[in-house]
């Protein structure tokens, strides 16, 4: 019981992250094509999707770390896992990064700076690709 809980939560917070990278990079690339910036309504949905991408990669680790010790007995599992884990690790701290910097520039009054939303979105994309292939590669 305690693994299919486990499990279904793991795969909710997938369902969550992806839809937060779906949904707030179309938004911003949408923005960025007409060469607008964010209105402040717009703004809140997007501080609102950062919080809850940074939820769901906590509870993704949260139930990860539960997993890999229930089923596996540690972290040393294969190559894959090892990669996906690594990936998984740099999505936590971009994130965190994200999320702090919005939050200060909103706290200024001033918008995010769009290099780093760039930057940080582009990589989240390939990371989440790198995650999903380790986890297909991994337990195969
Ligand atoms: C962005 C973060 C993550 C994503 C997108 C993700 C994705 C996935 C997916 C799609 C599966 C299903 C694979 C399958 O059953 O064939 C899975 C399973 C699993 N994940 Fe993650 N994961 C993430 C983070 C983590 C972390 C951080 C850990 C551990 C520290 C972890 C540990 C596990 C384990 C142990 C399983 C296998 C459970 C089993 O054998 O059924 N995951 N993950």
């Amino acid at each position: 019981m305690t693994l299919i809980v486990l499990k279904f939560f793991h795969y909710l917070a997938i369902i969550f992250a992806g839809g937060v990278l779906v949904g707030g990079g179309l938004i911003q690339s949408v923005f960025a094509r007409s060469n607008q910036v964010p209105d402040k309504t717009i703004g809140k949905v997007l501080k609102i999707l950062g919080y809850l991408g940074l939820a769901s990669l906590i509870i993704l680790w949260i139930t990860g770390i539960l997993l890999s010790n229930l089923i596996y007995g540690g972290f040393s599992i294969n190559t894959a896992f090892t990669i996906k884990i690594t990936a998984a690790a740099f999505l936590l701290i971009i994130s965190f990064i994200v999320n702090i910097h919005v939050y200060n520039s909103s706290k200024n009054n001033q918008s995010p700076k769009k290099s780093i939303m760039k930057f940080s979105t582009m990589s989240a994309r390939g990371l989440i690709i790198v995650v999903l292939f380790g986890a297909a590669i991994a337990f195969s």
